[in-house]
């Protein structure tokens, strides 16, 4: 029998069935509880109003929303086109600052195990970064300038592959046609964003393109040649991740369209629902039955009332903004006693958690937010000008970097002076890589190393990147704080600024701020820090975290003494590895610990013109660039010989 053309037509029409090509699809609101198609996980929820929201303001959270099939993206081993759009908004909890964004991803799984918040956007963690098997495809929408991944600004969109760092991005934006200016746009201005993003496999072309209102423009603010074919795998999932971390936004998704049959639908911003709704549901109901009252009766009168009530609300509104804004300006806020009193149970003795140089530490839970913090005690005897005062707290306060322990606030009571912290839940450094403190839990090479990367970023910050060098001034184990994650981050930056208006005499630059085996030796003479002052007392952080051992060790023979003398003298004899801390029982990189060792020498030079930058620290740290071969003169450039030593652990018996 003759076959007729149908049966074929269907065998070739089945893998377009519906099932395996569940789109193209739109929402233009999003129900709860949410049954398939959407799989969301972390805190990711949808409100009463039908938004998706990502995240809240809780700190290091994730919020995902995947569309729950799969699809397919590559046919014959060729990828296809696709096109999406949605409607987004970004409401920080702090005014002007956004934390840390979202990316609408292409991903070959919904499981993100492992997956970091903050600054990986719950997309990819430290290891995963960068491998090629991730098959991670995303456009990210961030607030947070990440230094470690080359963000150009706190206010860019970027396309990344299998990584964090941008393949390319672009400062948040976007064109009216007809003008061949890009009008800026601030993503985390709670207004609703529309972005929409194209991809053309045949052109090997990707557009991304932003507005605040429903009309696609002709010009998108991306238009990057790249070939997803390596990144696609025959079936995808899409969705969106946001997260935050001590920075925080509530992020939202209004409404989404996809499509890889031609170009996505674009959505109608003002017929997608509003986050204002939210609680005024009730409101707006009586609102509208008085509005009909008012018009069968007094028009005249009604519109009146509402024109002057329109005034007041707009004179009310630019009062409370003008506010807000002058409170973010200064940074910090000020705590009442009272508060921090309560806070700490009165400064309990149970509470305390640390007693520094500076002053006791105690831990405290605010009653209001709940938020766990830290608070310093540091008496002031002498009186320094309010004034003068506040405006080095708030330079301090808007620091803001991953590596920094943040400042929240301050308050004075007769004379003495508290500031309040992140609470580091991890404690300080120094109780870790010193065995003399009997503590039972051993960092190993990975934390280590990693810690030792965390503080080089934020001396990085404090040095070049900020509006103004920030000196630290008081680089040592003791101002490194860990948080709940092992993040190391760096305390009592810019304080000691603070501390020298204490100094009854006037001529400041002769007292020397710092801690013994961390000054470097031009400070004693001329007493005036510089950032090679702060690189050298990195070096000896990084010699005594890798050493486990402090820079000055009184009960030491004396050739072993002096920390940097003995690591020197070792390096010489080709011996370098025999100062590894023997508490990592062998067990680290030996590439890794050989280069920070290196590393801590070359920062510890006695002349400070031949130390590297906190930049130059940073790339040799990364890896990006080698350090020299050789370190000095003096030194004999050999080559670490490991077998001519003794273990590190046969040593200590
Ligand atoms: C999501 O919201 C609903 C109410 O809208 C609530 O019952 C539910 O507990 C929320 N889920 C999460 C994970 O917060
Ligand atoms: C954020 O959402 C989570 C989970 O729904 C909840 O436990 C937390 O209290 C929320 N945080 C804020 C600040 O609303
Ligand atoms: C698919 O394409 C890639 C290059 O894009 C090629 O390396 C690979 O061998 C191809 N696989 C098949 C099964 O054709
Ligand atoms: C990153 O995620 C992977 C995959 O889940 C996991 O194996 C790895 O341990 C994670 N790395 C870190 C540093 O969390
Ligand atoms: C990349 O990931 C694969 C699979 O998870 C793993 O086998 C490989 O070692 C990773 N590569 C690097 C450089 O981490
Ligand atoms: C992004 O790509 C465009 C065009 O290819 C290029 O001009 C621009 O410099 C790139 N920007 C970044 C940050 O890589
Ligand atoms: C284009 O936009 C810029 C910035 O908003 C504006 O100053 C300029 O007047 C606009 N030009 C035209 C021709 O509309
Ligand atoms: C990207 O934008 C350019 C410029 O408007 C346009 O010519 C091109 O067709 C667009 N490509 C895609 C894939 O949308
Ligand atoms: C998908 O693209 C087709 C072809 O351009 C179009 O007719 C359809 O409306 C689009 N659907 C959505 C939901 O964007």
């Amino acid at each position: 029998m003759h076959l007729s053309p149908f049966p074929y037509l269907i065998l070739i029409l089945l893998p377009s069935i519906p099932l395996i090509h569940p789109q193209p699809f739109i929402f233009t609101t999003f129900t709860s509880p949410v049954s398939p198609p959407l799989t969301l996980n972390g805190i990711a929820n949808i409100t009463a109003d039908g938004i998706l929201k990502l995240t809240n303001a809780s700190s290091h959270q994730i919020g995902r929303c995947l569309y729950s099939n799969p699809i397919q993206f590559k046919s014959h081993n060729k990828s296809l086109s696709f096109s999406t759009a949605f409607v987004f908004s970004i409401v920080p909890n702090f005014k002007k600052l956004g934390g840390h964004g979202f990316a609408f991803t292409i991903s070959p799984t919904k499981d993100f195990t492992g997956a970091q918040p903050s600054q990986y956007l719950g997309l990819l963690n430290v290891t995963l970064n960068g491998n090629a098997s991730n098959h991670l495809f995303a456009v990210e929408f961030d607030t947070v300038q990440d230094f470690e991944f080359s963000d150009i600004n706190n206010n860019h969109v970027g396309v990344n592959v299998n990584k964090m760092k941008s393949v390319n991005s672009s400062k948040a934006g976007f064109f009216v046609d007809g003008n061949l200016t890009k009008q800026d746009l601030c993503l985390h201005s709670g207004k609703k964003i529309q972005a929409w993003i194209d991809y053309d496999a045949e052109k090997t072309e990707l557009n991304v393109t932003l507005s605040l209102f429903s009309n696609k423009p002709n010009t998108p603010i991306i238009s990057l040649p790249v070939d997803l074919s390596p990144v696609f795998q025959e079936y995808m999932y899409v969705g969106f991740s946001a997260s935050t971390g001590v920075l925080r936004s509530s992020h939202y998704i209004y409404g989404w369209s996809f499509n890889m049959s031609g170009k996505a639908e674009s959505l109608d911003v003002h017929q997608l629902p509003s986050l204002s709704q939210i609680n005024n549901n009730n409101k707006k109901k009586k609102m509208k039955t008085g509005v009909k009252v008012l018009f069968s009766g007094l028009v005249i009168l009604g519109g009146l009332i509402v024109v002057i009530v329109v005034i007041c609300v707009v004179k009310k509104l630019k009062k409370t903004e003008a506010v807000e804004d002058w409170e973010l300006d200064l940074g910090p806020r000020p705590f009442s006693y009272k508060e921090l009193k309560d806070a700490t149970k009165g400064f309990h003795e149970k509470q305390m958690v640390g007693f520094g140089g500076s002053g006791k530490v105690y831990k405290g839970v605010l009653s209001e937010s709940k938020m766990v913090i830290a608070v310093k005690r540091i008496s002031k005897k002498s009186k320094q000008g309010q004034k003068e005062f506040l405006s080095e707290i708030s330079t301090i306060g808007r620091l803001r970097h991953r590596s920094l322990v943040q400042l929240l606030g301050w308050s004075r009571n007769k004379g003495e002076l508290l500031l309040v912290y992140d609470f580091m839940a991890n404690g300080s450094l120094d109780k870790y890589v010193y065995m003399s403190n009997g503590s039972k839990v051993v960092l190993n090479w990975e934390q280590r190393f990693k810690i030792i990367n965390d503080v080089s970023y934020g001396l990085v910050y404090l040095h070049e990147e900020w509006e103004q060098t920030v000196l630290h001034r008081d680089v040592k184990a003791g101002n490194v704080l860990l948080d709940s994650d092992l993040n190391g981050r760096l305390g009592d930056f810019g304080l000691a600024k603070l501390y020298d208006h204490d100094s009854n005499s006037n001529v400041p630059t002769t007292r020397v701020v710092g801690t013994l085996g961390y000054l470097a030796p031009e400070l004693t003479r001329t007493g005036k820090p510089t950032t090679s002052s702060d690189v050298y007392a990195f070096g000896a952080l990084l010699l005594e975290v890798v050493c486990g051992r402090r820079p000055i060790e009184t009960k030491a023979s004396p050739e072993e003494m002096l920390l940097v003398d003995w690591v020197w003298d070792k390096w010489r004899e080709g011996c370098l590895v025999e100062v590894v801390d023997w508490r990592l029982k062998g067990e680290y990189n030996e590439t890794e610990v050989v280069m920070v060792l290196k590393l801590g020498l070359m920062c510890s030079r006695d002349e400070a013109s031949l130390r590297p930058s906190m930049r130059q620290v940073v790339r040799y740290l990364s890896g990006e660039v080698p350090l020299p071969e050789a370190l000095g003169s003096t030194c004999d450039g050999g080559v670490v010989k490991v077998d001519d030593c003794i273990t590190p652990m046969e040593k200590i018996k």
